[in-house]
């Protein structure tokens, strides 16, 4: 039987709360997350796919005072606050060693020996599908209710020997708050553009 696509699709509410309603949060309200919710946003995002399930993406969910002060003096002036005031803060990072794991993770063939001597091919697929789970994150946290604020301005060479020094194969990508974003901290909605812009079916 053909799977009917009106049977799957996700109601308004919900495409609201993911996409159509949800923002980027620049304040937080004064409410945490819990290690529940981290774990849930993880169980959710590591279903969704990657490149031979590589699943290269490697998070350190900076939540302690300590943690998110350490961050915090890391990032661009700009983005400071935002990290202090943060329930938590996702360094979002990657692994370009991710091949070592493959045998479990991908059991049906040999794909480790396919990223094996090529560092940069490596290189390209972990940075490729760890901002694909990036992405996921995000999306899953909103699915959860909960609300996002990634930023890329902070010194990356600096966030990796603080929070990644004992994984130098480890690299951060990109860092995302999680937590209850202030309605009055979000910018005014920047344009989007329509299907035609930017898309053509060929
Ligand atoms: C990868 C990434 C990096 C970003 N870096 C920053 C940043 O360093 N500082 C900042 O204030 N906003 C940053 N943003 C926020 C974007 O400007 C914002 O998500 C975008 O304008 C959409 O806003 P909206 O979700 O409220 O529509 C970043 C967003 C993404 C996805």
């Amino acid at each position: 039987m053909t799977k009917q696509f009106h049977d799957h699709v996700l109601d308004d509410a919900a495409l609201d709360q993911i996409f159509r309603e949800a923002r980027t949060y620049n304040g937080w309200l004064n409410q945490d997350v819990s290690d529940a919710q981290i774990e849930a946003i993880w169980n959710l995002m590591k279903m969704a796919p990657t490149s031979a399930n590589m699943q290269p993406v490697r998070i350190v969910w900076a939540r302690s005072r300590a943690a998110r002060d350490k961050l915090a003096a890391l990032a661009s002036e700009g983005n400071k606050a935002k990290i202090r005031a943060a329930p938590v803060t996702a360094i979002v990072g990657y692994d370009i060693d991710f091949h070592e794991e493959l045998p479990w993770l991908f059991p049906h063939t040999d794909a480790r020996s396919w990223f094996e001597g090529d560092e940069k091919a490596r290189e390209q697929a972990a940075f490729r599908n760890g901002s694909l789970q990036g992405a996921y994150l995000i999306l899953a946290a909103r699915a959860l209710g909960l609300d996002c604020g990634p930023m890329s301005g902070f010194d990356n060479a600096r966030v990796d020997a603080e929070f990644f020094a004992d994984a130098p194969r480890h690299r951060s990508n990109f860092i995302c708050s999680v937590g209850y974003g202030d309605p009055a901290s979000i910018f005014a909605r920047s344009p989007r553009p329509a299907f035609g812009k930017f898309n053509r079916i060929a």
